[in-house]
């Protein structure tokens, strides 16, 4: 069983919660801004990035429409957006046209969006990514 993390983030959120499953399950973590992913064939890619404007970060919808069922047979998404599971819908409007499944299982907390709301993700949240990460592998 192959699997990475492959994650877009501008204000680290996001980064934060993919350092965490990388860890969690040691599978390489991978930043779509960079093009770190290698031309590789993959079971599982856990997908995140933020939703700005009621879309998709821009870097991650270039890097979605890119995938191909031979890269990847099934994703699974984290988000660290406001709204639970819109990432996962929006990210399964792309690529369920090309028959790449979308994991109904999907791990969410929320983002620091304002300056009232700091350090978040917060430990708990960073656990709770973990634990995720541990039981969809498991
Ligand atoms: C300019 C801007 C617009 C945003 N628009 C939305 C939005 O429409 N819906 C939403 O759920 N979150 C929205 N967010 C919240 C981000 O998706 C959220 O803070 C996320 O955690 C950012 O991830 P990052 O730190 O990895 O970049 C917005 C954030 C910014 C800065």
């Amino acid at each position: 069983m192959k699997a990475a993390v492959c994650y877009s983030s501008s204000s680290g959120n996001t980064k934060a919660i993919a350092k965490a499953i990388g860890s969690a399950v040691s599978i390489p973590v991978y930043d779509i801004r960079k093009n770190e992913r290698k031309d590789d064939s993959y079971d599982f890619l856990f997908i995140g990035g933020p939703i700005h404007i009621g879309n998709l970060d821009r870097h991650l919808r270039a890097f979605l429409e890119t995938l191909t069922v031979d890269v990847v047979k099934e994703i699974i998404v984290f988000s660290t957006a406001q709204k639970d599971d819109f990432a996962r819908r929006l990210i399964d409007e792309i690529v369920s046209k090309k028959n790449i499944k979308v994991s109904s299982e999907a791990f969410f907390c929320q983002g620091k969006f304002s300056p009232f709301k700091k350090n978040i993700p917060a430990e708990v949240d960073i656990k709770a990514a973990e634990a995720f990460a541990k039981r969809v592998l498991g």
